[in-house]
């Protein structure tokens, strides 16, 4: 890797189920095959799931499986068995969140490896826990940031929106990825969405990922999802921008 990369990418998104782990995981599939080793976390999932008594997420093991790494606890430090904002899961399940798990944890991940993808939770101001936002755990990373946003009609408004609030914030925004766009009969929207927001933010749209009939996070399905991701997605302007 040229000397401009970077160490890894914060993938945040307009909203939730915008996209965040099928980016993320395509990402991690495509680098890995250039010979990258990628260090992949969820720092905290809500709406886990149990089994043994144990709380796991699907968006990490989906994660986890993309990468091939080996230390499930390190990717995803922090579980919340209720599907809601982290502040309120945490509220409602009485566990505060353990901030220093989570530093420690990427701390770890960065040591271990070379690239490091992590995927934040819904959008940048989901809270954490009072005063504590997504945006503030990417500012303590210190990673750039791809925003995955919808492809189509509506998502100009929640693009900029999210751009906005990253840029007032002092992120480094590598560009925009707009997901799930269907393979044919294209809305007018979604022909002209990534030229109108490119232009608006002034920002990359680094590809548009379409909608994969073989690809699906709950059941581990990864299909075409590699393929897909390289033809479409702009890996340079990813790994070295500018
Ligand atoms: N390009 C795609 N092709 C096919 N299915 C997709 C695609 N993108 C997302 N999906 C599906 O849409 C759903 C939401 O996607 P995903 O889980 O990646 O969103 P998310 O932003 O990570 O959501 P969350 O906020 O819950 O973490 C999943 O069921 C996933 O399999
Ligand atoms: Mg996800």
């Amino acid at each position: 890797m040229t000397e401009k990369t970077h160490k890894g990418v914060f993938i945040i998104g307009t909203d939730t189920g915008v996209g965040k782990t099928v980016v993320a995981a395509g990402l991690a599939l495509c680098l890995r095959d250039r010979g990258v080793k990628v260090g992949v976390m969820k720092p905290i999932a809500t709406g886990c799931l149990s089994s043994d008594k144990r709380l796991y997420s699907t968006d990490a093991i989906y994660l986890f499986e993309a990468a091939e790494n080996e230390y499930p606890l390190l990717s995803n430090p922090i579980r919340f068995r209720n599907p809601l904002a982290p502040h309120v899961a945490s509220q409602i399940e009485r566990t505060p969140v353990d901030m220093k798990k989570i530093l420690w944890a990427y701390h770890e991940i960065c040591r271990l490896y070379d690239f490091i993808i992590v995927e934040g939770i819904g959008g940048l101001l989901v809270p954490f826990m009072d005063n504590y936002f997504v945006a503030d755990l990417v500012k303590e990373f210190n990673l750039p940031v791809i925003i995955v946003a919808r492809g189509n009609l509506g998502t100009i408004n929640h693009t900029l929106l999210t751009v906005q609030a990253g840029v007032n914030r002092g992120l480094n925004i590598l560009g925009i990825i707009l997901n799930g766009v269907p393979q044919a009969n294209l809305s007018m929207a979604e022909v002209t969405n990534p030229r109108v927001i490119q232009d608006l933010t002034g920002l990359p749209v680094l590809g548009v990922l379409p909608k994969l009939s073989d690809v699906d996070v709950d059941h581990m399905l990864f299909g075409s999802l590699k393929k897909t991701f390289s033809e479409k997605i702009k890996l340079d302007t990813i790994l070295s921008p500018g």
